[in-house]
Parts: structure tokens; C-alpha cells; sequence
């Protein structure tokens, strides 16, 4: 299926990538932008490999492949990105950074154009303040890896029109995933749940109740889940999940949200988890 809609990406890491190419196996046309053309190469061979998997499993035929990669094209001009009707922003998780690229998409989009941030914890409330339009502007969060996971999180900043809720909520089903509502509010449910979890288990760690083997191990099999919080935390990347723990701390003030001093130092110490090569556990990078 190819449709007429095009859709606009912002950064072209983990999530930038991983969101281009489930538009494009949706059947969108995608503009994929980011600083330098070495992020942009990058981000295609990440789909490219991403791809792959489902051609070596035959669930997908390669000009099939080929065809899903040349509905997206990618820029280091903002500009570029002013026939989409939708951009998604997923740029680093930084308020004045996405504040700035909220700005600037604000300029080049055309006035009908949805703005959505993937942002994991930072308000669609201050994000849609910082443009003209922000009853256009929501929260859209994919899960990693974005190709797998099928939840999308949708938010509802205050401004945020009914409208732009539906016509998000329908990009979200034509895109293969699930939207569940939620309000603007830090960390969102997400994060809300997921951080404090995934803190208490550093803490687990710092406090030496258990080795990080057993930290995981309790919970991957006590509990069902995919991946033990100590190992989550290293995909996800201790630097993104600091950032979360300072956003809840900061935004509701409760003691409980302290990160632990443990995740501070391994940020520190560019300790970032499984992109660095090294988080709790080492990885071959
Ligand atoms: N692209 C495409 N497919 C991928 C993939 C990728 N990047 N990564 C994994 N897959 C596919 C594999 O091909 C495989 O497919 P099939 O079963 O259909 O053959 C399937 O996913 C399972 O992969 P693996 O067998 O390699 O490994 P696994 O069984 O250990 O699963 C995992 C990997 C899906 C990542 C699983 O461990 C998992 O679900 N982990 C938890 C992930 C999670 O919690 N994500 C949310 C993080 S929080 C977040 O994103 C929000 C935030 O704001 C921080």
C-alpha cells in the first residue's frame, strides 16, 4: 500500500529511525531530517538491518525492502520537511533542544501540519507554547525497538484540539500500532511506572541486596518480563534514564523520584549502557 500522506521525521537515532520505517512499511512517503548526513546514513542502515531480519525470515520479500527504503528520503534541511502533513520529532531528550526544533518546525510547516513529539517525559504542553499552533501539537511515544513494540502513548498537551487527537490516533492504527490516551503529565504513564522500577533496581544494586545477575534474573522470571530492569535500563540508556528520574523528580517533587546516586556516577562516567558499549553489563560495540 502506498498512500499519498507524507510524513516527517525528525532525527534519525533509535527512534527517529525506527519510526521512519514503520511509515514507510505503512506505505508513507517519509522526509527524515537530521544535523549531518553521517546521523541520516546511519539511521538508514539501521532500518536496512532492521529490514533484513524479516527478509531472512521470508516475511519479506527484498524488493519489498528495497521499496519500504526508498519511500524515505532524507535531508539535513528543515525546509524539506514543509509538504508533510505530520512530523514527528524525535531528537534528543532535551527541553531546549525540542523547544527549539518546535520553533523551527513551527516556521517551515504548513499551517494544517500535525506537530508531535516522541518525547519519553518532557511536557506537549511547554513544547506546543513554544509555536503558533498548539492545539496541533501532541505527544506521540513509541516504544524501543519501535518496530516491535506496538503501544504508542498519546498526549494530550492542555491545547491540544480533539482533531488533532483523532487524526493522531488514526495515523498510530494505519501505522500497525495501538494509541492509548493519556494526559500531560510528567513521565506520562510510561515512565511514570516504568523509571521508578527501574531506579529502585539500581538502588537494589548500590545497596548490594543482590548481584545484578540476581537483580534481573528475580525479575525476568519472577515476573514475566522480557528483560530484567537492569538490563532494560542499559537498552533504553542510563543517560535517558536519568534524564526521566531528574524530569518526575523535578516535576512532582517527591522524594521517591531521587535518582539513584549509582545511575549518576555510571552517567558520569559515559557508562550509557549498551550504546557505549558498557552500562551495568559490558557489550561488544
Ligand atoms: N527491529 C526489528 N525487529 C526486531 C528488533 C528490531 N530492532 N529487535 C528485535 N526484533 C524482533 C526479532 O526479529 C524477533 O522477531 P520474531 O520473534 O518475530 O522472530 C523478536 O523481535 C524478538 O527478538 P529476539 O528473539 O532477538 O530477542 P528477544 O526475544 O529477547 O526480544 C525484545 C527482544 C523485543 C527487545 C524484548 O527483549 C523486549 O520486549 N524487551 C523489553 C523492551 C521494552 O520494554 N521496551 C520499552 C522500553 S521503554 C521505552 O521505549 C520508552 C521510554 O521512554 C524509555
Amino acid at each position: 500500500m502506498v498512500v499519498s500522506e507524507i510524513i516527517g521525521v525528525v532525527g534519525a537515532g533509535t527512534m527517529g529511525n525506527g519510526i521512519a520505517q514503520v511509515a514507510a512499511r505503512a506505505g508513507y512517503q517519509v522526509v527524515l531530517r537530521d544535523v549531518k548526513e553521517e546521523f541520516l546514513e546511519r539511521g538508514l542502515k539501521a532500518v536496512d538491518r532492521s529490514l533484513q531480519r524479516d527478509v531472512d525470515k521470508e516475511r519479506m520479500q527484498p524488493a519489498e525492502k528495497r521499496d519500504v527504503i526508498e519511500r524515505i528520503t532524507t535531508t539535513t534541511d528543515f525546509a524539506a520537511l514543509a509538504p508533510a502533513n505530520f512530523i514527528i520529532e524525535a531528537v534528543t531528550e532535551n527541553l531546549a533542544i525540542k523547544t527549539e526544533v518546535f520553533r523551527a518546525l513551527d516556521e517551515v510547516a504548513s499551517p494544517a501540519a500535525i506537530l508531535a513529539s516522541n518525547t519519553s517525559s518532557i511536557s506537549i504542553t511547554k513544547l506546543g507554547a513554544a509555536t503558533r499552533r498548539p492545539h496541533k501539537v501532541i505527544g506521540m511515544h513509541f516504544m524501543n525497538p519501535v518496530p516491535v513494540m506496538k503501544l504508542v502513548e498519546v498526549i494530550r498537551g492542555l491545547a491540544t484540539s480533539d482533531e488533532t487527537y483523532e487524526r493522531t490516533r488514526a495515523l498510530t492504527e494505519q501505522m500497525g500500532k495501538q494509541a492509548l490516551e493519556c494526559n500531560d503529565s510528567a513521565g506520562f504513564v510510561s515512565n511514570r511506572v516504568l523509571m521508578p522500577m527501574i531506579n529502585e533496581a539500581i538502588f537494589a544494586l548500590h545497596e548490594n541486596v543482590a548481584t545484578r545477575e540476581s537483580i534481573d534474573g528475580i525479575m525476568k522470571l519472577g515476573m514475566n518480563h522480557p528483560m530484567g530492569p537492569l538490563t532494560l535500563a542499559d537498552f533504553i540508556g542510563l543517560d535517558v534514564c536519568l534524564a526521566i528520574m531528574n524530569v518526575l523528580h523535578e516535576e512532582l517533587g517527591d522524594p521517591k523520584y531521587r535518582p539513584c546516586p549509582l545511575l549518576k556516577r555510571y552517567v558520569d562516567a559515559g557508562w550509557l549502557g549498551k550504546k557505549t558499549g558498557r552500562g551495568f553489563y559490558e557489550y561488544e560495540k
